[in-house]
């Protein structure tokens, strides 16, 4: 007699149908979640837009990675934009509205004209992992009959209070309607007693809640209730608290992060050959990397937010005033499209850019993990998005945090108040603000952010090696991936 995981054994591969938003904080994890499916043998069509697999395909080594698995492919679809749209900067959101009316129905259209799910020419598809911004996923799986496995690339806490929508309306927490912003907010569990209105996702920032935006975002979020299953890239340690919470509403949850961590472990447990992935849209600089190793230890704040948010020129002096009158060394990711109505960092005044020479490297994209595990890097100024968030945690960096949107808002708050591994300066920019927070993390309380950081930085990865909840819950997903494959 077999036994259930003997009959498991069995069955075929599954094959797994993989679809990101073709953005940069979105394609790392889904790549990185890629990888560990091709890691445990399965096969996987990842989708993605014409233009980000070129970036992709330049820029970093993920064909490499790849080509070792015969059962990966990409599958591009075009998005309907000229060659020359920035698809970035001020001009992202054309590219995901391009995304939404051009490259989904086109992936649509191939799946029936190929009859995709179940050709004879491959393995029939198991599920659709998709990302958790992709509206269509819910209805698609249920009119092709094929289980539904959304992935959140953000924080669980943001996921969360997205979903008590209803509750925030019903005790009237929303809309704010000029209450303080530092009024506490009781109608999420898991979150009381720290997290204010200025920290709830800056979507609920609105007169109205009818308002288009915010009603789509809310949408999305719901579509959860119509999946078998979910990912999270966070952790027990992290996030456990409110996973517990999800977990009520989704008959499986997979929290199975940093994934960026349980990549690297796997690989050295299988001593595989395959290499980590670096996902960049961006020409990394690397000249960085010898700037860093001329500066002394834990000396450095790096500067980046991200591929998605937007500064001002005023909100740049006012960075660059506060990192210079701070006295710390920085390195600033300055991305060629991320200062709006400027043409880079050519507006900086001339007295200025000479106060940063020796002082301070200025670089268009960098290699960020690799940045974070320099020793010479002793604080990051982040935007608090949650790829930067968790490869900040794992190398044990401690972060100011000046959130642009959307998670980021609630991300601080967790950095600051639950891991207490940063400062929140949200909502401010000013340069007094940022020299005192600089100078705080990197001086005045810097034994205390590094122990709590190099702490937490050990927990994060042990629950990704073998025995940790991360590490246990990819198991669990793997098996019940295997579970779903005829
Ligand atoms: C946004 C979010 O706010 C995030 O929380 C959400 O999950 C995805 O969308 P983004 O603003 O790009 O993403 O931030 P983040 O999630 O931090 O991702 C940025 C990625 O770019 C990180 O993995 C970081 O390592 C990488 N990066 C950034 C570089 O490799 N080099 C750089 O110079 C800057």
């Amino acid at each position: 007699m077999t036994s259930n995981s003997d009959q498991q054994n069995l069955r075929p591969p599954p094959h797994v149908l993989i679809f990101p938003m073709p953005v940069q904080g979105h394609l790392n994890s889904m790549l990185n979640l890629s990888h560990l499916f091709c890691l445990a043998e399965f096969d996987v069509t990842f989708i993605i837009s014409d233009f980000s697999h070129h970036r992709l395909l330049q820029h970093t080594t993920v064909a490499a990675t790849f080509a070792r698995f015969p059962g990966f492919q990409f599958r591009t679809f075009p998005d309907g934009l000229p060659d020359d749209h920035p698809r970035s900067g001020h001009r992202a959101m054309e590219f995901l509205s391009s995304v939404k009316n051009v490259t989904i129905p086109l992936f649509k259209k191939m799946m029936i004209q190929e009859n995709f799910l179940a050709s004879a020419d491959r393995r029939p598809v198991t599920c659709f992992v998709a990302d958790g911004l992709l509206s269509f996923s819910a209805d698609f799986c249920e009119e092709n009959g094929l289980p539904l496995i959304i992935f959140r690339t953000a924080t669980t806490s943001y996921f969360w209070a997205l979903f008590r929508f209803p509750q925030l309306l019903e005790a009237r927490e929303i809309p704010f309607q000029g209450k303080s912003m530092d009024g506490l907010i009781e109608s999420i569990p898991g979150m009381e007693g720290f997290l204010r209105r200025r920290d709830l996702p800056s979507f609920y920032r609105v007169d109205d809640v009818n308002e288009p935006t915010l009603k789509e975002v809310i949408a999305v979020t719901m579509l959860i209730e119509r999946a078998q299953a979910a990912i999270f890239n966070t952790c027990e340690d992290l996030e456990g608290q409110i996973v517990a919470e999800v977990h009520k509403h989704v008959p499986r949850v997979f929290s199975i992060g940093p994934i960026h961590e349980q990549v690297k472990y796997r690989l050295t447990e299988m001593k595989a050959e395959s290499s980590i992935i670096t996902a960049s849209l961006w020409a990394e600089d690397r000249s960085c990397i010898d700037w860093l190793d001329a500066q002394p230890p834990k000396s450095v704040v790096y500067v980046s937010f991200g591929s998605l948010a937007l500064v001002t020129r005023e909100q740049v002096l006012e960075l660059l005033h506060g990192l210079l009158d701070s006295s710390q060394r920085f390195l600033w990711v300055v991305r060629p499209d991320s200062v709006t109505g400027s043409d880079g960092n050519d507006q900086v005044p001339a007295e200025l850019m000479e106060r940063v020479r020796g002082r301070g490297l200025l670089v268009e994209w960098a290699p960020q993990e690799e940045v974070l595990h320099h020793p010479a890097v002793g604080g990051f100024l982040t935007h608090s998005g949650w790829n930067s968030t968790l490869e900040s945690i794992a190398a044990g960096v401690p972060m100011v945090c000046w959130p642009y949107f959307a998670d980021q808002t609630t991300n601080s708050r967790f950095v600051s108040e639950v891991w207490k591994v940063g400062l929140d300066i949200k909502d401010t920019c000013d340069r007094k603000i940022i020299e005192e927070a600089i100078r705080d993390l990197m001086e005045v309380r810097k034994d205390e952010f590094v122990e709590s950081a190099e702490n937490l930085a050990k927990r994060v990865k042990k629950t990704v090696s073998k025995g940790g909840s991360s590490y246990d819950n990819l198991d669990g997903l793997i098996q019940y991936i295997k579970s779903l494959a005829i």
